[in-house]
C-alpha cells in the first residue's frame, strides 16, 4: 500500500485537461490501488489522478453505498437530466466547502482496468461525486461553480440533515 501526496490548490495540474489513457497494465492496476488507500485515508468520496499529480483521465468514486468503489477510465458524460443542489468539498482544497447545483441523474461512459468499455447511470449524491470527478479530468474545479461558500457552523447543519 502506498499513501500518495495529494496536491493541493494552486497547482498548474488541477487546471488542466488530463491526456487519455491508452495503457491498461499493471502500473495503471497499481496506480488505482494507490488511488483508493489515499482516497479512504483522506475520508473522501472520490479522487482523480490530477489531485495525485497524474495528468491522466483516471478518477475513482467511493460514496460507501452498495456500488462500492467506480474506477473511470477515459470517462465521458452521455446524458444528464434534473438538478440538484447539495455542500461539496475537495481534497485539493482543505477546509473549503460550498453549494453547487448539478444535474440530478448522470450516464457515463468509460473504460474499466482492462480497457473494457462500459456505462453506467447515476442519481442524487453519487451522480454528484461522478461528475465532481469527472470535471477534474477536465481542469474544472468545483470552486468555479459555487453558489455560495458554506462555513463551519452551516456545514454542521448541513450534516444533521
Ligand atoms: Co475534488
Amino acid at each position: 500500500m502506498a499513501l500518495l501526496p495529494i496536491v493541493k490548490y494552486p497547482a498548474e495540474i488541477l487546471e488542466i485537461k488530463c491526456e487519455k489513457v491508452t495503457k491498461f497494465d499493471a502500473n495503471l492496476h497499481q496506480l488505482l490501488r494507490d488511488m483508493y488507500e489515499t482516497m479512504i485515508a483522506a475520508d473522501g468520496v472520490g479522487l482523480a489522478a490530477p489531485q495525485i499529480g497524474v495528468n491522466k483521465q483516471i478518477a475513482i468514486v467511493d460514496v460507501d453505498d452498495e456500488t462500492g468503489v467506480i474506477e473511470m477510465i477515459n470517462p465521458e458524460i452521455l446524458a444528464t437530466s434534473g438538478d440538484q443542489l447539495g455542500v461539496e468539498g475537495c481534497l485539493s482544497f482543505p477546509d473549503i466547502y460550498g453549494e453547487v447545483n448539478r444535474p440530478y441523474y448522470v450516464k457515463v461512459k468509460a473504460q474499466d482496468r482492462f480497457g473494457r468499455e462500459y456505462i453506467f447511470e447515476a442519481e442524487d449524491f453519487l451522480a454528484r461525486a461522478v461528475q465532481h470527478e469527472i470535471d477534474h479530468l477536465n481542469g474544472v474545479l468545483f470552486t468555479s461553480k459555487i453558489t455560495r461558500y458554506i462555513n463551519e457552523s452551516d456545514l454542521e447543519r448541513y450534516e444533521e440533515e
